[in-house]
């Protein structure tokens, strides 16, 4: 696909001209990874962050937000309950949480792969190669670190670095992928300063990576955060702005699906929240094959605020369960068994 061909399809607002897309998007997941829809369980076992990220309500300068961390028993109550539900995957999700001992961690990955079945996908923001060697030795499958744009100077405006370092997470992405991991990564769509240029290097990139998986999922304002503030957004917009919206996330997946056809796309909570009726499937027929059912207690659920009003906040668990069961039956899809690995994984 040309860099013309990715910015035609994400300029146009053409509804019956968009079903093109959608189709050719439907028949490449159908034809490279298949009808099932694997369930991934999403457990959000600690909100602390050391970052400030300027658009993620976890940021460390956020005073507003009540912090927790998961006990290793109350982790592995809810593995349970998705060993239980049948899910393939546990995917343990957190803040850039330093105060996460890195032994304590290992531990629990080695727990968890000597008494589940279970693959495990981790998604801890940015780590050193010796923690992140440590937990693929201690059995974890998987690894999830969104890009979040691939423009350098945007990168730089949204996510302030820690001392001493120089941001970027692609290189990182590289190191991830050569410890073994099964790699996953992603974007915002419609960040304040991201052009349509941008956009359309970002999806080249998941070619260039040689993702096996790539979330998308569209940028939600957080007012405790300095992207969030409306008074001030106005001045950090492009000229050539992509618009955060429901249609412009699908058409980045589509063409997630088009540039690897092999790998795992999740229809994301973020895109369930700005559409909770129909979101879901709407993202499964054009082009994801993959969603991510809550396992957080109840609880704690409120307190992952990365955006405000995310999707399942109010659920359980099991209703989360039911709700992507009935969401994949109602499309005419089946639920994915086992582990649900990349095939692009499994050629590489
Ligand atoms: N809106 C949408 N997505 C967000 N994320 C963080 N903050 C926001 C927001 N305000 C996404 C980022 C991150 C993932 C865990 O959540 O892409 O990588
Ligand atoms: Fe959580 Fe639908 S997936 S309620």
């Amino acid at each position: 696909m040309t860099r013309e061909e990715i910015l035609y399809w994400l300029k146009n607002e053409d509804e019956r001209s968009l079903t093109e897309l959608w189709d050719k998007a439907n028949d490449v997941r159908h034809s490279q990874v298949g009808d099932a829809v694997h369930l991934r369980g999403l457990l959000e076992f600690s909100n602390h962050c050391s970052r400030d990220c300027h658009y993620c309500g976890l940021r460390a300068g956020n005073s507003k937000l009540t912090r927790y961390r998961m006990s290793e028993e109350e982790i592995m109550c809810c593995v349970e309950e998705g060993v239980a539900y049948g899910y393939g995957t546990l995917v343990l999700q957190s803040g850039e949480d330093y105060g996460l001992d890195v032994d304590w961690m290992t531990k629990l990955i080695q727990r968890i792969k000597r008494e589940t079945p279970l693959a495990v996908t981790l998604s801890l923001g940015e780590r050193s190669a010796e923690d992140l060697t440590a937990w693929r030795d201690a059995g974890a499958d998987r690894y999830l670190l969104r890009f979040e744009t691939s423009d350098p100077e945007l990168y730089r405006r949204i996510h302030p670095a820690l001392p001493g370092h120089k941001p970027n997470r692609i290189e990182l992405l590289r190191i991830i992928k050569k410890i073994g991991y099964e790699t996953g990564s992603g974007v915002m769509v419609g960040i304040p300063g991201q052009t349509y240029e941008d956009l359309a290097k970002d999806i080249e990139t998941f070619r260039e990576l040689d993702l096996d998986m790539i979330g998308v999922g569209p940028f939600i304002p957080h007012h405790e955060t300095l992207l969030g503030s409306d008074a001030k957004t106005p001045t950090l917009l492009a000229e050539n702005q992509v618009p955060n919206t429901e249609l412009m996330t699908y058409k980045v997946m589509a063409l997630a699906r088009l540039i690897q056809p092999l790998a795992n796309i999740p229809a994301t909570s973020a895109l369930a929240t700005l559409n909770t009726p129909t979101g879901r499937e709407l993202g499964l027929s054009r082009g994801a094959n993959v969603v991510m059912p809550n396992l957080t207690p109840k609880k704690y659920r409120a307190l992952y605020e990365i955006y405000p009003a995310k999707a399942c906040i109010d659920e359980t668990a099991a209703d989360c369960r039911s709700c992507m069961h009935r969401r994949i039956q109602s499309i005419g899809r089946q639920v994915g068994k086992g582990r649900g690995d990349s095939p692009s994984y499994r050629r590489a």
